[in-house]
């Protein structure tokens, strides 16, 4: 008897536990298609684009992703879904094309920008923006 309040003693810990864990550590695959991976940047290495481009990510994205991408702005905390780190060289590694449809598109708890940012040189000013985040 008193082992069986043991092994519930011990299954209401680790329940706890789990309670008080971070929540996903990783990412599901987010597939691109090829027609954006493959998109051209109109405004690689565009300097001017940058002051653009930051001042966007300060209004829109820094909330969630943080102020250097790192994902840890303080909106990130209440999402079901972590933000990623843009400093990460996994997410550097992906195409231009592919950062500006994951912007554009959105899922789950990231928003979409389609509307909010509708200039394509906007956007591409954003994704530019992301690049120096490393
Ligand atoms: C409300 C919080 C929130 C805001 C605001 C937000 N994001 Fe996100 N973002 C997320 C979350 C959460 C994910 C992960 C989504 C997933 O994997 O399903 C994400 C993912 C991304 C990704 C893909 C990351 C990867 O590892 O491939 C990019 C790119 C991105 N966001 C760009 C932006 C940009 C640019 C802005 C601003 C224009 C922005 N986000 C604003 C929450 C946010």
């Amino acid at each position: 008897m008193k082992k069986n309040l043991t092994v519930l003693m011990s299954c209401l810990f680790a329940i706890g536990l789990l309670a008080f864990m971070p929540k996903n550590t990783f990412q599901e695959p987010w597939p691109v298609p090829d027609a954006y991976k493959n998109k051209v940047n109109p405004l690689k290495g565009n300097a001017e684009s940058l002051v653009t481009g930051k001042a966007l990510y300060n209004q829109h994205c820094k909330s969630c992703h943080g102020a250097k991408g790192k994902g840890d702005g303080p909106k990130a905390a209440q999402l079901d879904t972590d933000c990623g780190d843009f400093t990460k060289a996994s997410f550097q590694a992906q195409t231009d094309g592919a950062l500006y449809y994951k912007t554009e598109k959105g899922r789950k708890d990231m928003p979409s920008y389609k509307t909010k940012i509708p200039s394509a040189n906007d956007m591409w000013s954003v994704v530019n923006y992301m690049r120096t985040l490393k």
